[in-house]
């Protein structure tokens, strides 16, 4: 299963995003995953690289990946549940590539006007691409809301914005909150920081409502059910070096 999280605006929290998905479900829901990151500033492959220091953290293998790397994607599907793809934060190559094999999109916003903006060019990019790839279930989901009671409106201002386009915008958001930064430095997520914290809950939620399934048991099942005939006991569940594509 391929899921991307990408979008056109710089910031919105699309590594951030990807890496936490990623460990709830190689912990959570005992997935094998390969993380594709196809941006030149390497946020998820140095994120990768300090996680590799802690051996007792689960294994999450990465490759760098560009340009039209669609049959590299449906080649690494055959051998991980889960491949996930960190796309930097422009449309480019990469981005359509992904979206055409894609079964998951989801596309990270702040409840900003800048990033609101960017919904009808992403809205342009989904249509396009599932004309080849009619099944991807594109989402938007709101991320780095703020806290503070009198800008509750805020957030609910900028899921209609999304709803005026025909992709889904999750129920599920991200508070603004500093775990997510104290996370990344050690190559760790929320998850593994504070398990029971807030912004683990939130994660948890993003997922399991982006796969549309109840909980870490059912996507665990989903995934067994979809896990490829070509997939050996312990395919995936290695920890890999760094490998570097130039496609
Ligand atoms: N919910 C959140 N609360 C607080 N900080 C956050 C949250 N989500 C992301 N961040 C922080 O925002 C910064 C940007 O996030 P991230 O690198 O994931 O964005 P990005 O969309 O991948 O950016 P780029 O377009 O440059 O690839 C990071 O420092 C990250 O820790
Ligand atoms: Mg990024």
């Amino acid at each position: 299963m391929i899921i991307l999280v990408g979008g056109e605006k710089g910031g919105s929290g699309k590594s951030c995003l990807a890496q936490n998905i990623a460990v709830y479900l190689a912990k959570e829901c005992q997935a094998s995953v390969m993380m594709v990151d196809c941006d030149p500033q390497r946020t998820t492959s140095d994120w990768i690289q300090a996680r590799n220091q802690d051996s007792s953290l689960a294994a999450i293998n990465c490759v760098q990946l560009y340009g039209k790397i669609r049959n590299d994607l449906l080649s690494l599907e055959q051998h991980y549940d889960v491949v996930i793809v960190d796309c930097g934060g422009q449309d480019n190559l990469a981005l359509r590539a992904s979206m055409s094999v894609a079964a998951y999109t989801l596309m990270p916003l702040r409840p900003k006007r800048r990033d609101l903006k960017t919904v009808s060019h992403m809205d342009d990019v989904v249509t396009t691409c599932m004309m080849i790839n009619p099944k991807m279930r594109a989402s938007f989901v709101i991320t780095q809301c703020p806290n503070l009671p009198s800008q509750v409106s805020r957030i609910e201002e900028a899921k209609e914005v999304c709803r005026t386009y025909d992709i889904h915008v999750l129920d599920a958001v991200t508070y603004s909150r500093n775990s997510y930064d104290d996370s990344e430095e050690s190559g760790r997520s929320v998850i593994e920081i504070e398990p029971d914290g807030k912004a683990a809950g939130e994660i948890r939620a993003i997922a399991c409502e982006l796969l549309q399934q109840q909980d870490a048991a059912a996507i665990s099942a989903m995934l067994q059910q979809h896990r490829p005939m070509t997939m050996g006991a312990n395919y995936g569940s290695r920890r890999s070096e760094e490998v570097r594509y130039a496609v």
